[in-house]
C-alpha cells in the first residue's frame, strides 16, 4: 500500500473535546462519552447539526472485560441521539483511539463521508488493580508472554533496563520525565492527577500530621521519588510515578472535508500526515530500545505530511510508561537513539523548552483510559494549535503538531501529523 501518498481529499478537525480523566464510580464508559461528545459540540466555532454526521468510530480496548459489556459503538452512538449511522468500535489495545481516528480520516479522505466523528472510551476503575492488570495483559502475546510471568509494568521495566544497560540511563532520568508531565497535569482541569509532584508530596506529609502519624522526612521531591514509602518500587526500574494510573475517561473529536471545514470553524485543524504499522510481539524482537512501528508509522506520517521531524512544534507521546515517552522522543526523530532522556533532563521537551511533549500532563498524569487516551491526543492539540490550551499553553504559535499512540509494547503504532494552515 503507497502509505506515503497526500490524502485523496483534506481532511480537518473542527471540533475537540473529553470528559474528565480519573475513576468515577458512578459513570460508565456511555455516560463519559456523553461528557466527551457534549464537551467536543461546545468546541465548534459555528456550532453543526449532528444529522450532518455521516459515520461513527469509536476507540475501545477492552468494555468487555472492563465492563462486561461488548459492542459498545452502537450504544454510545444512540447515547448521543445519532443512530442509526454506522457505528463502529476499533479496537488494537491502547493504540484503539489513534487507529479509530486514522479510520475517520480514511473515511473521509475516500469520500464515502464528509462528516465523521472519532470517539475513544474506557471505564477501568471498576476492577481491583489485578483484574485490570490481567485484562490489560490479553494485549500481549497470551501464549508466549504471560506464561513467562510478564505484565505491562513488566514489560517496560525490561524494556528499560535493556535502555539503562545501553545507553548509561539512571532511574533519576526517568523521574524527570515524570516530573514534567506531573508539572503539566497540574495546568490541565481534566487531567486525573493534575498536581505537581510537589504538591502531591506536601499532601502526603500533611494528611500523616492529620492522623497523628509520623511525618514523612523528605525533604524535596527526590527524597520523596527515592523512597519507598512515597514511590513503592513497581517492576525494576519503574516505580509507582513511572506508571500511568488506571483510568476512566473518553474523548471526541469531529472530522469534515477540509473543503467544508470553515462552514464550522474560524480555525480548523488539518490532519495531514498519518502513518500506521505493526510489529512483532516483544519477545519475538532482536531490538528493546525501539519501536520500529514508531518508527515507521512517523515517516510514513512525515512523508504523506512532507515535513521532517524538526518541523513538529509539539507533539502528544504514548507516555504509558516514562521509558516509554523518552523511546518515543528517539523514534519520531526529535533526538539521536541514546540522546532522549538527556533531552527531558535538560529542559528540552519542557512547556517552554524547543520540543514540548505531553503538555497535556500525558498518559502518565493526564490519565490512560485506554481506548480514550489516542482521541484525548487529539483533543490536546487542538487546543494548543488553536490557542486554547489556558496555562498550559506553549509560547509562540504551533504550526505543526503530532501524536502518536501504541498498541501493547509496540505491536501497533499510529502517527498523525496536524496542521494550522490560517
Ligand atoms: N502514579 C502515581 N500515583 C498513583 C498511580 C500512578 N500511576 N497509580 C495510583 N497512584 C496512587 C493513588 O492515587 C493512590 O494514592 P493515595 O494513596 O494517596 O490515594 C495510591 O497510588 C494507591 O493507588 P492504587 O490504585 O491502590 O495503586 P495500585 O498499587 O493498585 O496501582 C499501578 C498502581 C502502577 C500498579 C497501576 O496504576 C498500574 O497498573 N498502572 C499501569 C497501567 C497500565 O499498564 N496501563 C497500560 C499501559 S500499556
Amino acid at each position: 500500500m503507497p502509505a506515503t501518498r497526500p490524502l485523496a481529499r483534506g481532511v480537518a478537525m473542527v471540533g475537540a473535546g473529553m470528559s474528565k480523566f480519573g475513576a468515577f464510580p458512578a459513570k460508565n464508559s456511555r455516560d463519559l462519552f456523553v461528557d466527551a461528545y457534549k464537551s467536543m459540540s461546545a468546541s465548534l466555532d459555528k456550532g453543526f447539526d449532528p444529522r450532518q454526521i455521516d459515520a461513527f468510530y469509536l476507540g475501545n480496548f477492552s468494555s468487555d472485560q472492563f465492563e462486561h459489556q461488548a459492542h459498545t459503538a452502537p450504544l454510545l452512538a444512540d447515547a448521543v441521539g445519532l443512530t442509526p449511522i454506522p457505528a463502529t468500535r476499533v479496537e488494537d489495545a491502547c493504540a484503539s483511539g489513534g487507529v479509530a481516528l486514522r479510520q475517520g480520516v480514511m473515511a473521509i479522505a475516500s469520500g464515502m463521508a464528509d462528516m465523521v466523528l472519532v470517539g475513544g472510551a474506557e471505564k477501568m476503575t471498576a476492577l481491583s488493580t489485578a483484574a485490570v492488570t490481567e485484562a490489560l495483559a490479553t494485549a500481549a502475546d497470551v501464549a508466549f508472554e504471560i506464561p513467562a510471568g510478564f505484565t505491562f509494568p513488566g514489560f517496560y521495566a525490561a524494556i528499560a533496563s535493556a535502555y539503562m544497560h545501553r545507553y548509561g540511563m539512571q532511574p533519576a532520568h526517568l523521574m524527570n520525565v515524570a516530573i514534567k508531565n506531573h508539572d503539566n497535569a497540574a495546568l490541565n482541569p481534566n487531567a486525573q492527577f493534575g498536581m505537581t509532584i510537589q504538591t502531591w508530596m506536601e499532601g502526603r506529609i500533611a494528611a500523616a500530621v492529620k492522623k497523628g502519624k509520623p511525618a514523612p522526612t523528605w525533604q524535596n521531591i527526590w527524597d520523596f521519588l527515592y523512597d519507598e514509602a512515597g514511590n513503592p518500587m513497581i517492576a525494576w526500574p519503574l516505580r509507582l510515578f513511572d506508571c500511568s494510573p488506571v483510568s476512566d475517561g473518553a474523548a471526541a473529536v469531529l472530522l469534515v472535508a477540509a473543503d467544508r471545514a470553515h462552514e464550522f470553524s474560524d480555525h480548523p485543524i488539518h490532519i495531514i500526515g498519518s502513518g500506521q504499522a505493526s510489529d512483532r510481539a516483544l519477545h519475538d524482537r532482536t531490538e528493546l530500545t525501539t519501536l520500529s512501528a514508531a518508527r515507521k508509522a512517523s515517516s510514513d506520517a512525515y512523508a504523506m505530511a512532507g515535513i521532517r521531524p524538526r518541523d513538529i512544534r509539539i507533539a502528544e507521546v504514548h507516555d504509558c510508561f516514562t521509558i516509554a515517552e523518552v523511546i518515543a522522543s528517539e523514534d519520531l526523530g526529535f533526538f539521536a537513539p541514546g540522546e532522549g532522556f538527556k533531552a527531558a533532563e535538560d529542559g528540552v521537551t519542557a512547556r517552554n523548552g524547543a520540543k514540548p511533549i505531553n503538555t497535556s500532563g500525558g498518559l502518565k498524569a493526564k490519565g490512560h483510559p485506554v481506548g480514550a487516551s489516542g482521541v484525548a491526543q487529539a483533543v490536546e492539540v487542538w487546543k494548543q494549535m488553536r490557542g486554547e490550551a489556558g496555562q498550559r499553553q506553549v509560547p509562540g504559535d504551533v504550526p505543526l503538531a503530532l501524536t502518536h499512540n501504541v498498541g501493547a509494547t509496540g505491536s501497533t503504532c499510529v502517527v498523525h501529523v496536524f496542521e494550522r494552515k490560517d
